[in-house]
């Protein structure tokens, strides 16, 4: 009998806050609030800061004390040592770009699931055999994109994904139409140069327009 090892339900709540989740690289910690509140006030409560910069663990900690409504995941997570320092910045959720089997062990029955990356059936038939059944989709534009997502449903019609890498405010909604994507995430709402600028305004504009673009009947 196939047990659910990742907690699920949980996952599934989380990614129904925000249909498109914010995929962000940090360069600067103060600057983590004003996006989170600038996020907030376009709709969307929900963000991933990638363990990519140096600012990152400070910038989920400062969100996750301060901006309660604001749901923070841990992205770029690569290995178990990243994945507690995410629990202990105050991460809700882990998700990885790809996976190791350390890393699936770190995220089995743990208090803060693991969202692991997988881009073919053999890496998905790999965490089903751990008990996942949720992932992310990665890289959903490079590895095959609709079509592949298409393709995964008939065999692994239980799987539910969150497509990223290539996602735009342009072809985020086919994305979201799919059975088996219960959302998806990028770096298009949060674009670098407008963090740089502290240009709050312009994030909140895309956020709202992106939202408005991606309504999918339910
Ligand atoms: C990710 O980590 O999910 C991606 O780097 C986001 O990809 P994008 O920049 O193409 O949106």
């Amino acid at each position: 009998m196939w047990i659910d090892r990742q907690n699920a339900p949980f996952i599934d709540s989380f990614c129904k806050q925000s249909p498109i989740i914010p995929v962000v690289a940090m360069h600067c910690a103060s600057d983590a609030i004003p996006l989170a509140n600038a996020l907030l006030a376009g709709g969307i409560k929900v963000i991933e800061i990638t363990l990519r910069t140096s600012a990152a663990l400070e910038s989920i900690q400062l969100i996750a004390s301060q901006v309660p409504q604001m749901k923070v995941a841990a992205g770029t997570v690569l290995n178990p040592d990243q994945y507690q320092q995410a629990i202990n910045a105050g991460a809700e959720l882990v998700i990885s770009p790809g996976i190791t089997t350390p890393l699936l062990e770190a995220g089995q029955d743990n208090q803060v699931p693991l969202l692991p990356g997988i881009s073919s059936a053999s890496e998905l038939m790999q965490i089903m055999q751990l008990g996942y059944s949720r992932c992310k989709f990665f890289p959903a534009e490079a590895a095959g994109s609709i079509a592949m997502l298409k393709a995964l449903q008939g065999p692994f019609g239980q799987i539910r994904f969150c497509p990223t890498g290539g996602i735009t405010e342009d072809n985020a909604r086919s994305f979201l139409r799919l059975k088996n994507v219960m959302c998806v995430g990028g770096s298009w709402l949060s674009p670098r140069e407008l963090i740089k600028q502290q240009d709050w305004p312009a994030i909140t504009r895309i956020a709202q327009h992106s939202l408005a673009k991606c309504q999918v009947p339910s």
